[in-house]
């Protein structure tokens, strides 16, 4: 069973990023305390590029294996996060319609959307090879995460 202390994680996040204003640095910071927290698969975040040519997501700080370069909008479960507006806990990925596998590694994942003046900016994806990896204990702690960061970047 893990173990993971959300208050002390986000105590952490806080401390290493209170006294910097640059978003690519706290996120990349941010990247590696979870991904070496939570010890998953891959952690990273999408940021949203309605200016594309495809709208949707395009790729932030991350740690793991490579990744998909661009998400469109309502594709696979960060495109999904991102139209819904609402976080994902994905216990089979296999099972999502459209899931988009970066890694055949995976087997779990959570997308969590971040907001900025009412609009989605960015999500914050985890993939694990465990399946069923993220109950709502994580959703909750990460949510938690999420709302801090919302107010830095
Ligand atoms: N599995 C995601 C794609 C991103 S990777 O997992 C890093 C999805 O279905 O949207």
């Amino acid at each position: 069973m893990k173990n993971i202390n959300y208050t002390r994680l986000l105590k952490q996040i806080i401390s290493v990023t209170e006294n910097e204003s640059n978003s690519v640095a706290n996120l990349s910071n941010i990247t590696s305390i979870l991904h070496d927290s939570i010890g998953g698969l891959w952690t990273g975040f999408y940021m949203v590029d309605t200016s594309a040519d495809i709208p949707g997501l395009v790729l932030g700080p991350f740690q793991g294996p490579v990744a998909c370069t661009r998400i469109a909008f309502g594709s696979g479960v960060c495109g999904t996060a991102l139209s819904l507006r609402k976080t994902q806990v994905i216990s089979d990925v296999h099972a999502f319609p459209g899931h988009i596998a970066c890694s055949s590694l995976s087997n779990s994942e959570i997308v969590i959307p971040l907001f900025k003046n009412g609009e989605v900016f960015s999500i914050l994806d985890i993939d694990s090879t465990d399946f069923s990896f993220f109950d709502d204990v994580d959703k909750q702690g990460l949510e938690a995460i999420c709302s801090y960061i919302e107010t830095i970047v």
